[in-house]
């Protein structure tokens, strides 16, 4: 049986946070909001705790969970060495939307870190993830509260869809802000190295840190017999059930559309306010169902609709789904990111490609 726990995410009822909070001090699931996604959390320094949530989600052991703490005062509880330069940067940029990677310390519990020497840590902007940490007095480890290869849950429904039954707790504390999870910055090197884009853009990180290390390889999901850059990044990430692919520019996208519109098998266009408008002067969408991620002039708005997108696809009757390009500056880093993983980086190229995708469908 699951408990719902509504909680007001601006004015957390301290109530309910505390009955949520003992459920991870005894050893229980509590899925639960952030600003970026929502996580599915477990007592930190519990293997068997931290064992559920693999079992929960289906995730492959050798894929380690994110740390979540109080603030920097709370570093030296599971970190090995901190150093000040780590310290400083944490304690200009937490609470938010940054994980940094850094040495463990003997407390954490082996199936935390997938056996690793190094844990990611991230302090959490987000009152109601704060409050539950500070009553539960742990830290609190969580990925993303969805089923493992499935898109991140950013909403309150999307976590009953995938976790309902299977844990103790979910929070109902709204949507998330970002709707991208945390970037990933690996401090224990020099110069830091980029493992993940996300919310907290690469802009903001080298006005921090100086010179970083952006990967070519942080982009795409690793080949078989390639080195994953984080552990997490082999897998099959943020996929709708449903075919989607790229579309490489904006004439494959009409184009596309154009074909669509007259074929007896639907296709599912995701594209910004902006496309849709543009492409519905000219062509009866119909047989198209569009969805629209948000303006191309705030990509934080599309961000935020992104994986909600990815799970509307799967409602609609369409067989397959072509995503619109998008500026890949600031958060559109972490957005094109999220796109290539879930279209396992595959994109039209030319319109003819199109057809026997459709088919193949
Ligand atoms: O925004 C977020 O980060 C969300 C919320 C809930 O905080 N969490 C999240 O967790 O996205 P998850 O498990 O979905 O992604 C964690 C990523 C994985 O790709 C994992 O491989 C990587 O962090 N990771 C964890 N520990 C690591 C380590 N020691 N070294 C390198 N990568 C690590
Ligand atoms: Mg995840």
């Amino acid at each position: 049986m699951t408990e719902i726990i509504r909680i007001n995410p601006t004015d957390p009822e301290i109530n309910r946070v505390i009955r949520a909070a003992k459920v991870i001090r005894e050893g229980g699931t509590v899925a639960f909001p952030t600003e970026t996604v929502y996580g599915l959390g477990a007592n930190g320094f519990d293997p068997a705790a931290c064992r559920r949530i693999f079992e929960i989600k289906g995730r492959p052991a050798d894929n380690p969970l994110i740390l979540h703490i109080l603030g920097p005062d709370w570093l030296d509880r599971v970190a090995g060495e901190v150093g000040g330069r780590a310290m400083e940067f944490a304690e200009k940029a937490w609470p938010g939307p940054i994980t940094l990677v850094l040495k463990k310390n003997a407390k954490v519990p082996g199936v935390v870190t997938a056996g690793l020497d190094t844990v990611a840590i991230r302090c959490p902007a987000h009152r109601i993830a704060l409050e539950l940490i500070e009553y539960s007095g742990v830290p609190i480890a969580a990925p993303s509260a969805n089923l493992s290869t499935k898109p991140s849950t950013t909403r309150f429904e999307h976590v009953v869809d995938d976790l309902d039954g299977k844990v103790d707790v979910i929070i109902d504390g709204g949507d998330a802000t970002f709707g991208v999870e945390s970037t990933i910055i690996n401090m224990t090197v020099e110069p830091p190295v980029l493992l993940r884009p996300g919310a907290f853009t690469v802009e903001e990180l080298e006005k921090h840190l100086g010179r970083i290390m952006v990967p070519e390889a942080v982009n795409r999901t690793a080949t078989d017999g390639e080195v994953a850059i984080a552990p997490g990044m082999k897998y099959r990430h943020y996929a709708p059930d449903k075919m989607l692919v790229l579309a490489n520019d904006s004439t494959i996208l009409r184009g596309a559309a154009m074909m669509a519109a007259d074929m007896d098998d639907p296709i599912a266009i995701l594209c910004s306010s902006e496309t849709a408008n543009s492409l519905m002067k000219s062509i009866k969408l119909r047989n198209i169902s569009v969805i629209i991620l948000g303006s191309e002039g705030n990509l934080y708005e599309v961000a935020r609709n992104l994986f909600d997108a990815f799970r509307a696809l799967d409602e609609t009757s369409a067989k397959m789904g072509i995503v619109q390009k998008f500026d890949d500056k600031g958060i559109g880093m972490a957005i094109m990111n999220r796109i290539s993983k879930a279209t396992g980086n595959s994109a039209i190229e030319k319109l003819g490609d199109l057809e026997g995708m459709l088919e193949a469908q």
